[in-house]
């Protein structure tokens, strides 16, 4: 049987004013159902182009992504679009929330653009996020506006609003990038949350080490490759082997 998530020769390359830049050099992955993989590794690694090339918005150069036996990559625009809104939920490095939609319509948004939205009653869709906002200890602001909002609380919304259609795998680039440590903390704890009570298959992309303490799998990225031989990945990041 296939993995959930599998990449196969996996290749992308831009080409920059006449320039070839290998963003990703043949990547071959599997990630299980449920997993909470957390990817590493330096600036340029390759890690925003894999996860984005796993979620349907990078085309990859060569290669396959075969999401439960399925090549993503030879679905049409309409078909990948429908795929990206049942299956995955979002969270990437621009989590950005619309500044002038209060907590819960930011929350429900993606599922008034999904392709199902039509059969859907707004009554349903607002009920479903303000039980994922109180999941989420957000319920007393959803009536408040982003710039009313801490980080914390932002990345609390963004979380609700990339579960909102219910998708089996959350994809996060740098999810807690610029918070104190103690709201990272507490950003990841919202995570593990969502991988062990919502059985949520997390791919996330970091450079914090605080993730190393909660997640599953770790992926350290080089140069477009992926390290299978480190004894240790968690040891290898503290060497600055492959330092952020
Ligand atoms: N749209 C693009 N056009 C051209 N080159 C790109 C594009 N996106 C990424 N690259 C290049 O591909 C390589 C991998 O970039 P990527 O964003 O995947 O790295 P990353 O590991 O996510 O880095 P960071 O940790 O800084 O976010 C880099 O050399 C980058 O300059
Ligand atoms: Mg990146």
């Amino acid at each position: 049987m296939s993995e959930f998530i599998e990449t196969k020769g996996l290749k992308k390359i831009y080409h920059v004013g006449g320039q070839k830049v290998e963003a990703l050099q043949g990547i071959d992955l599997e990630i299980a159902r449920g997993d909470f993989v957390v990817f590493m590794g330096h600036s340029g690694s390759g890690k925003t182009t894999l996860v984005s090339t796993i979620g349907g918005l990078t085309r990859p150069t060569e290669g396959t992504v075969l999401i439960e036996g399925n090549d993503i990559w030879k679905l049409n625009d309409k078909q990948l679009s429908h795929f990206r809104n049942r299956k995955i939920g979002f969270m990437f490095q621009s989590f950005s929330l619309l500044p002038t939609l209060n907590v819960l319509n930011n929350v429900v948004m993606p599922a008034i653009f999904s392709a199902n939205s039509g059969k859907k009653d707004s009554d349903t869709l607002k009920s479903k996020a303000i039980s994922l906002l109180t999941d989420l200890d957000m319920k007393r602001k959803v009536n408040s506006f982003p710039s009313e909002l801490s980080g914390g609380e932002q990345r609390r919304v963004a979380i609700a609003r990339a579960l909102i259609n219910d998708p089996e795998i959350i994809l996060a680039d740098e999810p807690t990038g610029d918070l104190d440590i103690r709201t990272e903390r507490e950003v990841i704890d919202i995570f593990c949350h969502i991988n062990n009570a919502y059985q949520k298959t997390l791919i996330i992309v970091s450079h914090s080490l605080t993730w190393l303490e909660k997640a599953k799998t770790i992926i350290v990225m080089k140069d477009g490759l992926i390290f299978k031989d480190l004894a240790d990945p968690v040891e290898a990041i503290m060497d600055g082997v492959c330092k952020p």
